[in-house]
Formats: C-alpha cells, structure tokens, sequence
C-alpha cells in the first residue's frame, strides 16, 4: 500500500481528492491540518484516514510523518487568499504559505517524495484578450492571489532544477460542487447559493458578462488522481472544462435549480478580476481520460446536496 500526505486535506478540494485516493484500495491517507481547521468535510472518512494536527510551516513534523508513514506523494493545497486578497494578506501569505513551501519542496526532494501544488488556472495568467489560456503562455498575475500562487510554482521549478524534485503542478480553473459552503467567500456558484438561501442580494463586481471556466470537483480530484497514477512527472497541467461562461448565464442555470429566488445587485468592476478566463484544457486529454461534467449537471448535483443540509 502506499501512503499519500494530503496538506489542506479539509478544505473543499482536499476532501474531494481524500475521497478519491479512499476509494482505491492501494492507498492510505495522511492528512495535515492545524489545530483550529473545520474538520466537518472529513467525518464521512472516520477511521479511514490518519489526522495529523499541524501546519505547512512545521517542516520538522512533516518530515517525521513522511518517515512514519511512508509517505510517496505530498499533495499541497493550501492557501489563505482569494483572488480580492490585499497587499497585507499577500505579508502574511509570504510568511505562512510561500516561505514554508519552499523548504516542503526541498524536503520532498530530499526524501525522493513526489510534490502536487494546486496552483490557479484562474488567476496566474492574467489578461490575453479573451482567447484560451495554455499551459506554456506567459505568467502575468494581475491580483496578489495569482502573484502568491505564480511564486509557489517559480520555487517548484527552482527545486526541481536544484535537486531533482518530481513534481505535478495542477492548474485549476473555478472549482464547485458538494462540499463547498454556501456561507463562504469564494466561489460565484457557492456564495451565489448562499446569498438565496439568507434571502440576501448577489453583488457581481461588473456587468456580470465575465467569463469564467468551472470545473466540477471531483473531476478536478479524479483528474489530478489518475495523472498520478498514470507517473505524469514534472508537468504543468491546466484542469478546466475548457468552456467558458458569463457570470450572468451561470446564474441564470443556478436560478433555475434553487427553489428561492436569487437576487442580483451589480457594482463596480475591481481591478484584481480578469475579464475572459477559459483554459485550453488539450494538454490534459492528451494525458489522460479526461472527463468534465456539464455546468448544468454539475450545479444540478451542487443544488441537491445543499438542500440536504
Ligand atoms: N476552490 C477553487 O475554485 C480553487 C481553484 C483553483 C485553485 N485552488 C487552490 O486549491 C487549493 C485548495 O482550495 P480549496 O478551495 O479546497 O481551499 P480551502 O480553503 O477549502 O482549503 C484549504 C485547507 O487548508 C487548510 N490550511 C490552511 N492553512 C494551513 C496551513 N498553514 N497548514 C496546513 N493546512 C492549512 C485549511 O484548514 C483548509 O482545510 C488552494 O491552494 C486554492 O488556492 C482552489
């Protein structure tokens, strides 16, 4: 059996990809959480997963839970900013995240650990004028989310060269599906939900004809899964459905799957959102059996599991 570290293995995708790697006999799940995280997406996989309690910064724990468990692939999904994140965030972000990566990274490639970092297919490209965005366009972050998320990946290429890391970088687009709350702050599809649920107005930041490429998320998980499995190393991956919607017609299939009325409240447009993101998702299919549900499917199934809360 072999064991995968899962670092933010609580958060929304992190529970999706637990799920996945629980369902294939040949594998044990380590994951790592602080202290204070929300574990409520883990109790379905009680007694199924080893819980390490600790932080990406405490380079000494993982090394030790990579020696005890025999750890051979260290997922990292950890971020504490979002795309409207400031510069002060972005302070923090270096000192808790970024800083703290780069000895994960020279850590995995001293115990010969395979790395996957959930970067941003959202936010590390930037403005290109509407068209697809591929796997080799230049990095041109225009927020301090995708500037933090353009470092990370720059500090895997950096161990790689140096030390021969092996490494999968994933670039997903929007993520949504179960497991995403409706009370947060990130996600149109989540936070659009959570606004009817409270009865509350949607503020769309612009006309709402930006455009935007979701990816379901156990898609995203089976994914990331089988290019693993499949031993694709050292490759920079977009994962998206590779089709691109206005917020405007994503509200309008969510509106037609909610049993409350979802109101809608237009402000000004901010300068970190990007007008047009839409990944060209070829590179993907031609590494795998890439397979994307539908937005309506996918909002269908998002719906049914928020009336079950
Ligand atoms: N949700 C999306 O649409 C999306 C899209 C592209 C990329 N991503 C990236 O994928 C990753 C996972 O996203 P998510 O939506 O599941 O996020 P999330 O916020 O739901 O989960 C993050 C998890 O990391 C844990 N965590 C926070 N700080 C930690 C630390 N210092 N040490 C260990 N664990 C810590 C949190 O407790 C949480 O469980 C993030 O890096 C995010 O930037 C997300």
């Amino acid at each position: 059996m072999q064991t995968i570290l899962i670092i933010g293995g609580a958060g929304f995708i992190g529970a999706s990809l637990v799920r996945k790697y629980l369902s294939d006999k040949g594998w044990r799940v380590v994951v790592l959480e602080p202290e204070t995280a929300d574990l409520s997406r883990l109790e379905p996989f009680a007694g199924r997963i080893e819980l390490v309690r600790g932080t990406l910064d405490d380079t000494a724990l993982i090394a030790d839970v990579i020696d005890r468990y025999g750890v051979v692939v260290a997922a990292h999904l950890v971020s504490t900013m979002i795309p409207g994140s400031s510069l002060e965030h972005f302070r923090r972000e270096t000192d808790r995240i970024i800083s703290p990566s780069a000895s994960l990274f020279r850590l995995c490639a001293e115990k010969k650990v395979k790395l996957v970092f959930f970067s941003s297919g959202g936010t590390v490209y930037g403005n290109n004028g509407g068209r697809p965005h591929r796997e080799d366009d230049i990095r041109k972050p225009i927020s301090y989310y995708g500037l933090s998320k353009s470092i990370i990946e720059d500090l895997v290429y950096f161990e790689h060269r140096r030390s021969g890391l092996d490494y999968l970088i994933v670039r997903p687009s929007n993520a949504y599906g179960p497991g995403q709350k409706p009370g947060g702050k990130q996600g149109l599809i989540a936070v659009a939900a959570g606004k009817a649920l409270e009865g509350e107005a949607l503020q769309i930041w612009g006309d709402g004809k930006a455009v935007r490429d979701y990816i379901y998320v156990d898609d995203l998980t089976d994914a990331v899964f089988r290019l693993i499995e499949k031993g694709v190393s050292c490759e920079t991956v977009n994962v998206g459905s590779g089709k691109g919607y206005q917020v405007n017609e994503v509200l309008s299939i969510l509106g037609a799957h909610l049993d409350r009325p979802l109101k809608v409240e237009y402000v000004d447009k901010r300068t970190v959102d990007v007008d047009s993101i839409v990944l060209d998702c070829s590179k993907i299919g031609s590494l795998i059996d890439f397979h994307s549900t539908s937005l309506e499917e996918g909002i269908i199934m998002f719906t049914d599991s928020i009336s079950k809360i």
